[in-house]
């Protein structure tokens, strides 16, 4: 067996936060129908000069500082994204610039939405096997509200911006992550239209199909993982699933039998950041000591593509 484990964490949340009252100002909304429906109370807005890059930089300066790895023994970046500032140079390059990592390490962007993180860890956990340096940075940040059709009261109240970072070192004695990662394709649940198309660029999304897709595909990606891992769901010290929808998690909670004191998360706070989701929760888990060195965390993402992705992360 050979894997990554977790070394350290880092995030970044724009300064201006975003209330449920304020979304009242724009459209025809209000606190106790998006409390209620999905959990959310506020979420954060970049400003300013915010933007992705910023997010992103911030993010991984902060858990490579924690994890006392120099920027000269990382060996692939990977950023999972589907908001970032540039088509080209990947948000990757632009860490591999101003980080000062070595021009040998693997550096691009991966889109996989909401799923984007833990697809990014499996790839990193694949990629290191034959780096020359066995040290990962991989990030998953979103910039939503740029995305976001503030005229749409059912999308709008829904994403917010983060980034949340991850240092990983892969070593032959370390534990797979079991990533098990899918994808259904389909074009019309969760789209966000590219440079090549007449329309612009706003999140479309059929709530619904989305919601009934995730209520299937988290609770069945969770289990996956841990019957991969030859464990029981009780022996997860942790689960960090992506952020969407209070009541998503609810339901996996309940179809999962688990704890739900093992399940908390910050949706209330940050509303959904995508790609972002996971490891902002991630951080945030680490820094508050409710995840601690050899625990197991379950993660699990899903959304647009429609894709899911799930792996155990142990904390070195
Ligand atoms: O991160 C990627 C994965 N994403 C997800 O997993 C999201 C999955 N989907 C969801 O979380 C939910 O479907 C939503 C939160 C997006 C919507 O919740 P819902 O319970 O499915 O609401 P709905 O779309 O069925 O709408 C119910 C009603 C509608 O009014 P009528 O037709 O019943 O009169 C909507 O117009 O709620 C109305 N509505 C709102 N009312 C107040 C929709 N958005 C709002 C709003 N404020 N913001």
């Amino acid at each position: 067996m050979n894997g990554i484990k977790l070394i350290a964490t880092g995030s970044a949340l724009p300064e201006r936060v975003v209330t449920n009252a304020d979304m009242a100002k724009i459209v025809d909304t209000n606190d106790e129908w998006i409390v209620s429906r999905t959990g959310i109370s506020s979420r954060r807005h970049c400003s300013g000069d915010e933007c992705h890059t910023s997010l992103c930089l911030a993010a991984a300066r902060q858990a490579l500082e924690r994890s006392g790895i120099r920027p000269e023994q990382i060996g692939v970046c990977l950023v999972a994204t589907l908001s970032q500032d540039f088509l080209t140079p990947a948000t990757a390059c632009v860490l591999q610039m101003e980080l000062g990592l070595p021009e040998d390490t693997v550096c691009f962007d991966l889109n996989a939405a909401c799923s984007g993180f833990v697809y990014g860890l499996h790839t990193a956990e694949c990629l290191l096997a034959a780096a020359p340096r066995k040290y990962g940075l991989v990030i998953g940040c979103e910039v939503l509200s740029r995305l976001t059709d503030f005229t749409d009261r059912s999308t709008c109240v829904l994403f917010g911006d983060g980034a949340g970072a991850a240092v990983v070192e892969w070593n032959e004695a370390y534990p797979s992550l079991h990533g098990v990662l899918g994808c259904r394709g389909n074009r019309e649940a969760l789209l966000v239209p590219g440079v090549n198309t007449k329309d612009h660029s706003y999140i479309h999304m059929d709530g619904q199909t989305v919601f009934r897709f995730a209520v299937e595909a988290l609770p069945r990606c969770a289990k996956e993982v841990a019957g991969k891992a030859g464990i029981s769901l009780d022996q997860v010290d942790r689960f960090v699933f992506h952020q969407a929808n209070q009541r998503i998690i609810d339901f996996a909670v309940k179809k999962l039998k688990v704890d739900p004191a093992k399940c908390t998360g910050n949706i209330s706070r940050t509303g959904n950041t995508s790609a972002a989701s996971v490891p902002i929760l991630l951080d945030e888990l680490v820094s508050s000591g409710a995840l601690t060195s050899g625990q197991k965390a379950l993660c699990v993402g899903f959304g647009g593509g429609l894709t899911w992705a799930g792996g155990l992360l142990e904390l070195a």
